[in-house]
């Protein structure tokens, strides 16, 4: 097999060795052919909705030799598992909207699986609302790059207390936000050229909800500034 691109080697590096793992839009496969290959989980399933993917998916379980150990299901989101079937959930390469809406079809099934994590290919910001919200922690955050892309992703588990996240942690992420290092910083620029951008789009603007949505850009680009500078001092 390929080496893993480095997006789906740090979400395989996630997954809890010895326990049994599902892949909700598996696609290709790839993820639980890696991790059974290498013996790094007992047993998987992969899971797909759509129809190609689920041929493809299929198709490569099928041209390995690991077909005791991985079963091929078609359905949505986490209504082709039992409740608790596996320990450690992964749905990556979703949109943060899909993977909210998957989570919220069944909180109490959701509920039953110990480990998820998520790699959402946009709107993370929906996903992270939608853990806030429920009251499911956000355990850890990794940002790294894979071909020239940002990506992002959230470890998290179930639980039961709601928690607030303010604007810039629901976009950026609460564990990004606290690390310092190069990467975060081109991260962070990112965002502060967006913001830029659409708070010069908006300042003028003689509308009032204009202009209040002016002045949260305004509150995000300075907050972001300050950030960056703090990250910028040099360590002695
Ligand atoms: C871009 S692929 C990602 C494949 C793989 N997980 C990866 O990260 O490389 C996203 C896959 O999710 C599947 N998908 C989208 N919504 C789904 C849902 N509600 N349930 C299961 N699979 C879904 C799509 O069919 C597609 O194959």
């Amino acid at each position: 097999m390929d080496p893993l691109s480095p997006r789906l080697q740090a979400i395989a590096d996630l997954v809890t060795v010895g326990q049994s793992m599902a892949d909700i839009g598996s696609d290709h496969a790839r993820l639980p052919l890696y991790l059974l290959e290498n013996r790094l989980v007992p047993r998987a399933v992969a899971s797909e909705l759509g129809d190609g993917p689920y041929r493809r998916t299929l198709a490569a379980v099928r041209s390995s030799n690991l077909q005791d150990y991985i079963e091929v299901r078609k359905g949505d989101g986490l209504q082709t598992l039992e409740a608790g079937e596996t320990d450690t959930v992964v749905m990556a390469g979703l949109g943060g909207d899909s993977i909210a809406a998957i989570l919220a079809h069944d909180w109490n099934k959701a509920g039953s699986f110990r480990k998820f994590i998520f790699q959402p290919m946009t709107r993370a910001s929906v996903l992270r609302q939608t853990l806030a919200e429920r009251g499911w922690p956000i355990l850890q955050e990794i940002l790294l790059q894979d071909n020239n892309r940002f990506v992002v992703i959230i470890v998290s588990q179930p639980g039961s207390t709601p928690y607030r996240l303010d604007p810039l942690e629901t976009e950026i992420g609460c564990e990004i936000l606290k690390a310092d290092n190069n990467l975060k910083r081109e991260y962070l620029f990112k965002f502060l050229e967006k913001y830029t951008r659409i708070y010069a789009g908006l300042k003028n603007s003689s509308r009032q909800e204009k202009q209040l949505l002016a002045n949260s850009y305004r509150d995000k680009l300075e907050r972001l500034e300050l950030i960056l500078n703090a990250s910028h001092r040099p360590r002695y």
